[in-house]
């Protein structure tokens, strides 16, 4: 393991969401003195009792070794004064009209501003437009008359991040060779592998990413649906087309193509193009379309679903973790409500929801929403539709 030999004090802020905390725990386990800064008192609150405001492989481990000790959570933003560095990871979405809110990240920028000087290091981690890191840079001239900014994309999957900063190559970006010499070292401490590139070309890079795997869920949703409307299994034609087929190796499987990331930056990309990104407008079409056919393939299987109790397995955007932001499932459900069909919901990870032995016993059919783990080994003896391919034989 790397150790860096100056213990540096660094401030997440954005510090305790999905990327944040992952983030600050690396740091703390390489030695250094991490301050997660978020306005979510409760989140706050959380990490310093030592709890994970979400589900994280291995991040409560590391959370409970450092707590109170190299590492704390806070909502008094005067500590970023003593910061030797200072990551910005707040969330980046896109506006009603799928166009990227600038002005939000001016608008945490200038929040932090009278804090910031110009011998810190300021590191931007959030997805952003391209472009948005020489705005940044101009603001911080501005007022600080120097910027000594990167931006070093996060890149991690949601659920595995611990796992990930330590073996992804990061990619670091500076606005001058200073701060990109600065970046690189400091996240040397953590990543195995360091790739230097521009910002603009770092921007587009992570934005390129998460859009082409959102097209990949596309065609697979899109074959999903051109095979499943003549009544042939998809997934036997894909285990055929896999079979000793190294070039179909990563082909996808069909799923509901949701959650914070995929689908927002594939519109950011968009916006980007002046609105011209057609095949990512299209994989929004396919992606957002596929609960529409899950529906309609519930209906061809029972018939009308007025007064029916159908039953949605899963509400979480992807398997095995809590994070139900942007989950499909809930479109599911106002379709199916919508066809008067009375719904339940049950997910292990989400409060609130129907138990699963109630949930399967009161359902009349039932719609896979996401296959957590433990519904992946279920017999449903009930009219069903699965495209995640988990409760299909031969
Ligand atoms: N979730 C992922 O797996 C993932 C992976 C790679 C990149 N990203 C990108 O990382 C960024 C953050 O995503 P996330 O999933 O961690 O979002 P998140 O909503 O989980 O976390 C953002 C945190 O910022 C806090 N916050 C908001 N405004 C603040 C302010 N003014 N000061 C301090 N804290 C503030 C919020 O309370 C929240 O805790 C986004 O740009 C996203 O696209 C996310």
């Amino acid at each position: 393991m790397k150790r860096v030999l100056k213990a540096k004090k660094i401030c997440i802020i954005g510090g305790c969401g999905h990327v944040g905390t992952p983030l600050g725990l690396a740091f703390a386990s390489r030695n250094f003195d991490v301050t997660l800064l978020d306005v979510n008192p409760k989140a706050v609150e959380n990490v310093n009792k030592a709890h994970l405001p979400f589900k994280e492989d291995g991040a409560t481990e590391l959370l409970k070794a450092h707590v109170g000790r190299n590492l704390r959570a806070t909502s008094d933003a005067g500590v970023v004064k003593k910061q030797d560095v200072v990551v910005f990871v707040t969330g980046t979405p896109v506006d009603e009209h799928l166009n990227p809110k600038i002005h939000d990240v001016m608008k945490v920028l200038a929040a932090y501003l009278p804090y910031l000087n110009k011998r810190q290091l300021v590191v931007l981690r959030s997805t952003i437009f391209p472009g948005v890191t020489r705005i940044v840079e101009d603001a911080l001239k501005a007022k600080l008359g120097a910027a000594n900014l990167a931006f070093c994309p996060e890149r991690i999957v949601q659920g595995k991040g611990i796992e990930e900063i330590f073996n992804l190559p990061q990619l670091v970006s500076g606005v001058n060779k200073k701060a990109e010499n600065a970046a690189a070292a400091l996240f040397s401490a953590i990543a195995p592998k360091i790739i230097r590139i521009k910002p603009e070309e770092a921007e587009l890079a992570k934005l390129m990413t998460n859009a082409w795997r959102y097209l990949e869920f596309a065609i697979a949703n899109q074959f999903y649906m051109m095979v499943e409307k003549q009544g042939l299994d998809f997934y036997r034609i894909l285990r055929a087309m896999k079979d000793d087929y190294p070039r179909a190796k990563h082909f996808a499987g069909a799923g509901l193509a949701a959650g914070p990331c995929l689908f927002k930056d594939t519109m950011q990309l968009s916006a980007f193009h002046n609105n011209e990104f057609f095949l990512g407008h299209s994989a929004m079409l396919v992606n957002e379309g596929l609960p529409n056919f899950l529906v309609s393939q519930l209906e061809a299987k029972m018939g009308s679903l007025k007064g029916k109790k159908i039953g949605i397995m899963g509400m979480a955007f992807k398997p095995d973790n809590d994070d139900i932001r942007e989950s499909l499932s809930f479109k599911v459900k106002k379709l199916l409500e919508m066809k008067m069909a009375k719904v339940l919901v049950t997910d292990e990870f989400v409060p609130g929801t129907t138990p699963l032995k109630a949930f399967v016993k009161e359902s009349d059919g039932i719609i896979l929403g996401v296959p957590h783990s433990a519904y992946r080994k279920l017999r449903i003896r009930k009219p069903f539709v699965d495209c995640w391919g988990c409760w299909r034989n031969g």
